[in-house]
């Protein structure tokens, strides 16, 4: 019998998320570093062959969700190809993508044509100059443009990422808030991690998301949970009065929410990594053909999964570290 993706914790993992290029097209503040990075040669990246065959074994084994992320996933060329070889697979589910959105209004109808299911897109500021300025460069018009044409093209539900940082961008969390009154969109506040690198400036833009719920009641909006679906992932979801999107809080930092840990990564060049947060990571690469020893692989790096991250610890003032320790960048791991 195939064993389950079950950890010593007794966590079902059921989500993969599968970066497909370390590659973005933008540099956001919170991810990349702004002289950008040195990216993986070519040859070390995944095929999407070595890709369908990952999500094929750990589909046996109960993995039924797929998210593709990067990097920015969409700088892969032809990832409609991709998506099709991975709804093709028995058990697959659900096909979700995270993205920057900045190539998504041409391609938004060939995924849903080839069997994405839905997205979720970056979206750190609804003023031009200031989300030009966090992405280092995004156009604030060609995402919105994503946005209309992903709800255009029946991808659904559209997920709004915010990432929220002190003095940057949580003098909008109304403006965002109120993007959900009469459209069926859900964004979702997210608290800045420290992944994997010495970034000086993370605990002065770390902002709790309690402040979401201050700026609720200062506004005299009613809020309400709002469901969230079986298998989810992190997001606390909620609904103001009446209206037809929701918003939800991921709290990584503040509140974490490694018991209900149900996720696994492939990473681009080739690596299953058990935790977002640690370093451990085995080279699934090297037995892609060999089902058996993909399997064993597998359960190996489940074996190894932390009970949970640490990173409310950095918060503390006399914190000897400030970051993660694993060594990869947040856009060498996607999320
Ligand atoms: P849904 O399937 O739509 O629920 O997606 P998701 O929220 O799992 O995925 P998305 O890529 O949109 O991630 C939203 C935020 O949650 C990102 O900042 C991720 O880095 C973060 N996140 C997702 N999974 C984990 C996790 O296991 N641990 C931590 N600490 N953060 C995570
Ligand atoms: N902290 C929290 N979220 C992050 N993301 C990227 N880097 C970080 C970070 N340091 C978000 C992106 C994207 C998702 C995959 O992760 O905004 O929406
Ligand atoms: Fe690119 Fe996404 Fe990282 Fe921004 S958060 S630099 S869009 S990978």
């Amino acid at each position: 019998k195939i064993p389950r993706l079950i950890d010593p914790f007794g966590r079902e993992h059921n989500y993969l998320r599968i970066s497909v290029t370390d590659r973005c097209n933008l540099r956001c503040v919170y991810c990349m570093p702004e002289e950008g990075m040195e990216f993986e040669a070519a040859e070390n990246i995944l095929t999407f062959d070595e890709i369908a065959r990952v999500v094929r074994v750990s589909a046996g084994m109960g993995v039924r969700k797929i998210r593709l992320t990067g990097g920015e996933p969409l700088v892969r060329k032809n990832l409609e190809q991709l998506v099709a070889m991975i709804a093709a697979v028995p058990g697959i589910e659900d096909i979700s993508m995270t993205t920057n959105g900045m190539f998504l209004a041409p391609k938004a109808q060939l995924l849903k044509d080839a069997g994405l299911t839905r997205v979720n897109i970056s979206l750190d500021s609804l003023k031009p100059d200031r989300f030009k300025q966090i992405t280092r460069g995004g156009d604030l018009k060609k995402v919105l443009a994503g946005i209309d044409a992903c709800a255009d093209a029946g991808l659904s539900p559209i997920k709004l990422n915010v990432v929220l940082m002190k003095g940057q961008n949580e003098d909008e969390i109304a403006d965002f808030i109120r993007l959900t009154r009469d459209r069926e969109l859900h964004v979702r506040f997210i608290e800045y991690m420290p992944i994997g690198h010495n970034d000086a400036g993370w605990k002065s833009l770390y902002q709790p998301l309690s402040r979401v719920m201050e700026v609720c009641s200062e506004q005299g909006w009613g809020i309400n949970p709002a469901d969230t679906a079986p298998g989810a992932g992190p997001s606390e979801n909620f609904r103001v009065n009446g209206a037809r999107g929701s918003f939800g809080l991921i709290h990584p930092v503040s509140e974490h929410f490694c018991k209900t840990c149900n996720r696994l990564r492939l990473t681009a060049d080739g690596y299953i990594k058990p935790c977002l947060a640690w370093t451990e990571q085995f080279q699934i690469r090297r037995v892609v053909g060999d089902d058996e020893a993909m399997r064993r692989m597998l359960l190996e790096a489940l074996g190894t999964k932390p009970e949970r991250h640490e990173m409310s610890q950095f918060l503390l003032d006399d914190a000897s570290v400030s970051h993660t320790p694993t060594a990869r960048r947040m856009s060498q791991i996607g999320g």
